[in-house]
């Protein structure tokens, strides 16, 4: 369990008519990455943010730019990313037809690797890349969507993956996303999750987004919920 949870603010829920003052705010209020949903209506079924949005941004914050790619093909649109600012670039394995060229890909760029895994996706699936990755996003829900309700089997895949991680010797982050609120939030902490993704509990929480974000990284959330 860690006392220095990261934070990555999905922007998926924010205003999206005033997105460069929203990411300007969550950098204010505490967030330590900024999560950005790339959906291509094909690989997910919903359509949101391409290369130019991510580069208009960039000047708005100095906090690292967590890109999650849910598009396929993902392979040639990743050099677009890295050059509009993305600093940690995830794949979905199933997105290309070489996981392990992606990763090396990324990373050849000077950037982060990430490897997402969907519900249904085993933790085995790292074991093979495992020296080619920086990050393991947990999906939590399907991908696609944002306020969607947390998957419970998904802590157990934590608990593994944290296992597989220690085992490296790497310094691997363990991101969660999807439907990550305090109370969620802690038991991801406590199975092993070093980083917690949110976009419904920061933009459209109770508090502001500086509360919201500290309820977050708070291991008394279940007295703050
Ligand atoms: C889902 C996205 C998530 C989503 C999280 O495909 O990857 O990042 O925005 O949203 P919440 O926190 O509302 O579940
Ligand atoms: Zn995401």
């Amino acid at each position: 369990m860690t006392d220095n949870v990261l934070i990555s603010p999905s922007i998926l829920s924010a205003d999206f008519a005033r997105l460069g003052e929203e990411v300007a705010a969550i950098d204010t209020a505490g967030a330590d990455m900024i999560h950005i949903d790339v959906m291509d209506g094909h690989y997910v079924p919903n359509l949101t943010i391409g290369p130019a949005v991510v580069k208009a941004l960039k000047p708005h914050t100095k906090k690292p730019f967590d890109v999650h790619l849910m598009v396929s093909p993902v392979d040639p649109l990743i050099e677009d990313f890295a050059n509009a600012g993305a600093d940690i670039i995830t794949v979905h394995p199933d997105s290309g037809p070489h996981l392990h060229r992606t990763l090396q890909t990324i990373r050849g760029l000077g950037l982060k690797s990430g490897i997402a895994l969907n519900p249904a996706t085993h933790a085995d699936v790292i074991d093979y890349v495992i020296d080619d990755i920086d990050l393991i996003l947990v999906m939590s829900v399907n991908p696609g969507f944002g306020g969607q309700s947390f998957i419970r089997s998904q802590l157990r895949k934590i608990s593994d993956l944290r296992k597989k991680v220690d085992q490296s010797g790497h310094d691997i982050i363990i991101e969660i996303d999807g439907g990550v609120n305090p109370l969620t939030a802690r038991e991801c902490i406590s199975a092993g999750a070093t980083a917690l993704v949110a976009g419904s509990a920061v933009f459209k929480g109770a508090g502001t987004y500086q509360q919201n974000i500290a309820a977050l990284r708070s291991n008394l959330a279940s007295q703050v919920a």
